[in-house]
């Protein structure tokens, strides 16, 4: 199986593509810069390297890098530099998820191919009865007017949720929703459950970033897994010891 993987120089991209390279996985990887990969994982012989900012590319392009690949998953986030979180591109990640979507649907898919994106747990699935309290529902709105990629992430979940659809015969997905990311050594005891358990916003949980990526590598890896939350945005927590 190859995976396509946005957003790979980051801190949870890197961790899921070192996990599906050591699972003995085919891995393209979609970077600005070679660089700013790990060292360990930039010359792995299971590893191409993509290098191009993934809005910039023709459609047509990102169909030709997608067309060998049976899953995509997108780590992306804002830099959280004033530039990455308030300059452009303000959709960064609900453009590229709707570029991958589209451009997955250019190909001539055999089997439905598996996109997972990062979210948050900050965002609400709308299929799902998730009641907010008043406190929540204000601190998220004004999260939402004041920093752009609060809006940015609920709209890239929708892009999924709404203009892919769940009976789409090209893309299958599933939206990962962690709580407040940590970073952990190894991979810890975790939980997913289809909605929060708790406020993302006055009572957050904790989720390390190898367990998101151990967790979309599983998602990718393992068809049970996959058939259980497909189509649906589980909520990731650390079980805590
Ligand atoms: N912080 C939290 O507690 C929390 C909680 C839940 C969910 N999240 C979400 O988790 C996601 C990932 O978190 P993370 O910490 O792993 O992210 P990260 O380390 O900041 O990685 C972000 C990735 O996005 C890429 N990127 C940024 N701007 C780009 C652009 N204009 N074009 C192409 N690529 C671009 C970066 O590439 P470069 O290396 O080239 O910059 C990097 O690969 C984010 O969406 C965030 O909203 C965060």
């Amino acid at each position: 199986m190859k995976t396509l993987i946005a957003g790979a120089t980051g801190a949870t991209g890197s961790l899921l593509t070192r996990s599906l390279l050591e699972a003995g996985q085919d891995v393209k990887v979609m970077v600005r810069s070679t660089d700013r990969l790990p060292e360990a994982i930039r010359n792995h012989k299971n590893l191409e390297i993509i290098e191009a900012a993934i809005l910039d590319l023709p459609n047509e392009q990102l169909a030709g890098h997608l067309a060998d690949c049976q899953a995509v998953a997108s780590c992306l986030g804002h830099n959280l530099t004033m530039k990455g979180v308030f300059g452009p591109p303000r959709k960064l990640v609900t453009d590229a998820v709707r570029k991958l979507a589209e451009a997955i649907g250019q190909n001539k898919v055999t089997a439905p191919v598996k996109l997972v994106l990062m979210n948050t747990a900050g965002n609400r699935n709308r299929d799902l009865n998730e009641p907010l309290s008043f406190a929540d529902q204000l601190i998220i709105g004004l999260i939402r007017l004041l920093v752009p990629p609060q809006s940015d992430n609920e709209q890239a979940a929708e892009v999924l949720r709404k203009d892919v659809g769940r009976n789409n015969p090209a893309v299958e997905w599933v939206v990962i929703r962690p709580d407040s990311l940590i970073d952990e050594e190894h991979v810890t005891e975790y939980t997913l459950h289809a909605s929060p358990t708790q406020s993302a916003i006055t009572n957050p949980g904790k989720t390390s970033r190898i367990n998101v990526a151990d967790c979309m590598a599983r998602l990718i890896l393992d068809n049970d897994l996959w058939e259980k939350w497909k189509g649906q945005m589980p909520v990731v927590y650390n079980v805590s010891t």
